[in-house]
């Protein structure tokens, strides 16, 4: 890896909270709000490039009312995972596959390249730094959240020429807040996530910002996630609020919806569909009806359905509701493929099987 030019500036700080109290908020994290204690700061100028790189305390950002951000939404994200290791060390999980994902993200919203050991040695520094904060437990992390907002004080529509890069890190367990063995998806009929030509492959807030209304009717129907259709023919299952989805058939092969512009490239995604391929699993990136999925459902033809992301890792599907009716997957509940693929993969990401694909950065 070559080495950046840019040097970090350390300002750590003593943690402000006593480890009995980080011990108690570590039991039980959920997903989101515990936070660690630093951030990694790097800014951005037009005409000076990537500066001022620093890990400091994590405090509040003092940010003009005029911040382009605030106005024109120009932000992108990742999120990836640090796992406690068992001599005390710790791993992410493909942190070069975020940092291609953030360019590839910022080159959709105008926004600057990140090198990409730029983006890897922050999460490094950061994960490093608050390593006191990386759960243990089965299905607990470190969640890393990089992120990217324009901030030149303007409010012309046009590319910032000021952008702020941050990384924050918090203590997650699981990313649902049910304790049922599978979710519920709703199908959102009336909202799309992502046209053609639009930003739907990105990682902008943007895209999530515009979910937000249709994962609240999805709740308002007893619904875990909402699932969207194409936005062309309203017929293609396409993705999820914030997570990608497969199919399991009763002949064991399985289908993802293509990638093509309008679905998030997931990091999970890709490594699944690795993993399937190496398990001998014919597995096709295809597109798939909401008329045929509910018509598989519940001739048997579909045995499993599941969720996959950074944040939800695999999470089975259980039912599917719309306002044409409700359908159930299999038997409701986990399925043996989607449970043997979730287990592949967690034990990679947990250092507990070999990683034949250099997938784990120590
Ligand atoms: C992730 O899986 O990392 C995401 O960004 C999804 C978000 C819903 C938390």
């Amino acid at each position: 890896m070559s080495k950046t030019k840019l040097q970090f500036v350390h300002h750590p700080h003593p943690s402000p909270v006593p480890a009995d109290k980080r011990a108690e908020l570590l039991k039980n994290p959920g997903f989101g709000r515990v936070f660690s204690d630093h951030m990694v700061t790097i800014r951005y100028h037009e005409s000076k490039g990537w500066y001022d790189a620093r890990i400091e305390p994590r405090a509040p950002i003092p940010m003009d009312p005029a911040a382009a951000v605030l106005h024109y939404a120009q932000e992108i994200f990742e999120g990836l995972k640090a796992y406690k290791t068992k001599d005390g060390g710790a791993t992410m999980f493909r942190p070069t596959e975020n940092a291609r994902r953030f360019q590839k993200s910022a080159d959709r919203l105008a926004m600057p390249s990140l090198p990409e050991e730029l983006f890897v040695e922050a999460c490094d520094l950061l994960v490093k730094t608050d390593r006191a904060w990386i759960p243990d437990g089965d299905g607990a992390s470190l969640y890393i959240r990089p992120f990217m907002f324009a901030n030149e004080i303007f409010l012309g529509v046009k590319p910032s020429s000021d952008y702020l890069f941050i990384v924050i890190a918090s203590s997650v367990g699981s990313y649902f807040k049910t304790d049922a063995p599978a979710v519920s998806l709703w199908v959102s009929q009336e909202f799309t996530r992502a046209a053609p030509g639009g930003t739907g492959a990105a990682k902008c807030g943007g895209n999530y910002a515009s979910s937000l209304l249709a994962q609240a009717e999805a709740t308002r129907h007893g619904c875990d996630q909402v699932v969207f259709l194409d936005a062309v023919e309203q017929k293609w299952v396409e993705e999820l609020g914030g997570m990608n989805i497969f199919f399991v058939f009763d002949d064991g092969s399985m289908v993802t919806p293509p990638l093509g512009g309008t679905i998030l490239p997931g990091i999970t995604r890709s490594s699944l569909l690795t993993l399937a391929k190496d398990k001998g699993i014919k597995v096709r990136e295809d597109r798939y009806s909401i008329d045929q999925w509910r018509t598989d459902a519940r001739s048997g033809r579909l045995r499993e359905a599941f969720a996959c992301g950074t944040a939800a890792v695999v999470t089975p599907i259980g039912t599917v509701r719309s306002k044409d009716g409700e359908f159930k997957i299999g038997n409701g509940g986990p399925g043996t493929q989607t449970e043997d693929l979730k287990s592949a993969l967690v034990g990679i990401q947990r250092g507990h099987t070999a990683d034949k694909y250099g997938w784990i950065h120590k």
